[in-house]
């Protein structure tokens, strides 16, 4: 459980295409079978304002320092009007994607300075992080595979490979330095087989 609240945290990450979507519906349907309230939210976006954000940071071009200072305005008012308030109320959050995505994409990917990234995530999170973090492990190369069967892509997911690689490794190292915190899933599975691991970390951790 997350130190500063009653509730639980949980936040979902991986590069473009590793698959993450239809198991976070997953795994809320699992949690609410249990009793449990959910809230359902993702990154850039879950507020109106932050929604408006996400537009413009997926769709306009931008050097990658405006770029991370969106991502935080979106994710400032997304933790203090809905993340921070339903766990106060004791309920589980569900999100697709939080801090993390930004070391990955902007740090790694972009190149961008970490250390500045570290300051506006105190800034902006005042040291809530979430309880565990899935991350979703797929080979860039089937990820863009999977990808180029879906739908039209945004500017990140236009991205090449090698930016993807990037990403990935920064996934990695985020994992590395806190890795009680993730929990990391082989997505090169059957649906199922994921799904099974998805839930099977949830049941290790006493969440179901
Ligand atoms: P989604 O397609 O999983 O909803 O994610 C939106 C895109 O935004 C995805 O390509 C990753 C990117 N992103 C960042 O670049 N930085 C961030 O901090 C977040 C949360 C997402």
């Amino acid at each position: 459980m997350n130190v500063q609240t009653s509730g639980l945290f949980i936040s979902f990450e991986g590069i473009d295409g590793a698959g993450k979507s239809t198991h976070i519906t997953g795994l809320s349907e699992a949690l609410s079978a249990k009793g449990c309230k959910v809230t359902l939210t993702r990154e850039p976006g879950g507020t109106v304002l932050a929604e408006k954000l996400r537009t413009l940071i997926l769709n306009d071009a931008m050097d990658v320092l405006t770029e991370s200072l969106l991502v935080f305005a979106a994710r400032r008012d997304h933790v203090a009007c809905v993340i921070r308030p339903a766990l106060a109320r004791g309920e589980v959050v569900l999100c697709d994607r939080f801090t993390d995505a930004t070391f990955a994409y902007q740090g790694a990917g972009r190149s961008f300075d970490l250390q500045t990234l570290t300051t506006l995530e105190s800034w902006v999170q005042l040291g809530l992080q979430p309880d565990l973090t899935y991350w979703f492990d797929l080979a860039p190369a089937l990820a863009a595979e999977r990808l180029s069967q879906a739908r039209v892509p945004d500017k990140f997911e236009s991205q090449p490979v090698a930016f993807f690689e990037a990403v990935r490794s920064g996934y990695a190292a985020r994992a590395e330095a806190d890795p009680k915190r993730f929990a990391r899933i082989e997505a090169n599975q059957s649906i199922e087989q994921v799904f099974a691991d998805v839930i099977a970390v949830a049941k290790a951790r006493g969440y179901l």
